[in-house]
């Protein structure tokens, strides 16, 4: 009798099952847990958190999660519902030279060779609006019929997406650097609003600055850019003053968009914000919380 002969029967009588009544057992057994394994291994388990230092494990990927439209409705953002509002028109306006941008450069190798489908949404300091605008710009480009989404949320110290969105905290960007981690693609959430997806900033990682300058990273944002040549790409990001995370990220992408909160962003934050842009001609500004009135409904009437 083999070694796994041997083991299969002591399993058995332990378990109490004769061996003809167990149909898994030895070399079979294996190899329909393996193939078990291989159906589970796509689905997230935060249970799961510590089997593997400190990261998630994957338990339903690609499943579809609501985003709560009402909510971002009555917060004044951009829903399909509200696309005559002045917050749709005002991401109307914003999102039209960063799509022209993605246009022109369609096909040709850039000289910085960053992809323009690649858009940061940064600000100087904490608080400005990077969330607010990189949520409202991806709503804004999901409901455009040319496009599809990722909206990528890199704040990996303070992340905040899935609260704005009414998401769960799910595995994602820091899980995915990770040796070992899940593929991209099974990281992403799939959202019901249908040209957006989400990939979350995942399980918190006090190495996250190297791990975003990481060749890794790299390579990661050219799959995020080219494997849909319709996919744009948006990064709520961190504070450029606040952290070197910011910084280190602007490396990667072919458009920066900087937030200025009106009456409290400083001329002084933002010439440093942009210094550390190192001059970089991709970048362009929004005027944020410039109304007194911020509310959609507000203006909405108008139309
Ligand atoms: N144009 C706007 N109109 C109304 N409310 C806004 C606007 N921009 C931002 N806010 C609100 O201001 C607050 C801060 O915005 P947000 O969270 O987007 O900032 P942030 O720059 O992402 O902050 P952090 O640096 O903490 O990530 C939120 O409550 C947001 O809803
Ligand atoms: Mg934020």
């Amino acid at each position: 009798m083999s070694i796994i002969e041997n083991a299969v029967r002591r399993l058995n009588q332990t378990s109490g099952i004769e061996p003809e009544a167990r149909p898994e057992s030895g070399s079979a057994s294996a190899a329909a847990q393996g193939a078990r394994r291989a159906e589970n291994k796509e689905a997230w388990h935060p249970d799961d958190a510590g089997t593997r230092a400190g990261t998630l494990r994957p338990v339903a990927p690609r499943e579809q999660l609501d985003i709560d439209l009402e909510r971002l409705r009555e917060r004044g953002m951009v829903v399909a519902s509200n696309e005559r509002s002045a917050i749709g028109e005002e991401f109307r306006t914003i999102k039209r030279p960063l799509l022209l941008q993605v246009a022109s450069q369609r096909g040709i190798e850039t000289r910085s060779g960053r992809p323009a489908n690649v858009i940061m949404v940064t600000s100087s300091a904490p608080g400005e609006g990077k969330t607010y605008c990189a949520v409202n710009l991806a709503m804004s480009i999901a409901y455009e019929k040319d496009y599809q989404v990722l909206l990528v949320d890199a704040d990996v110290a303070r992340p905040s997406v899935p609260r704005t969105l009414g998401l769960p905290e799910r595995p994602g960007l820091m899980d995915v650097l990770q040796e070992g981690g899940p593929d991209l693609e099974d990281a992403i959430i799939d959202t019901n609003v249908a040209s957006l997806s989400i990939l979350t900033a995942g399980t918190k990682d006090r190495h996250a600055t190297e791990l975003l300058s990481s060749q890794g990273m790299a390579r990661l944002v050219a799959e995020m850019a080219n494997r849909f040549p319709d996919r744009i790409v948006i990064f709520d990001s961190p504070p450029l003053l606040a952290t070197s995370e910011s910084q280190v990220l602007a490396n990667h992408m072919g458009q920066i968009v900087v937030v200025v909160e009106a009456l409290n962003t400083t001329q002084r934050q933002l010439k440093e914000a942009l210094h550390m842009l190192d001059g970089r001609p991709d970048v362009s500004l929004i005027y944020n919380k410039a109304r007194r009135f911020s509310s959609a409904a507000m203006y909405g009437s108008y139309y």
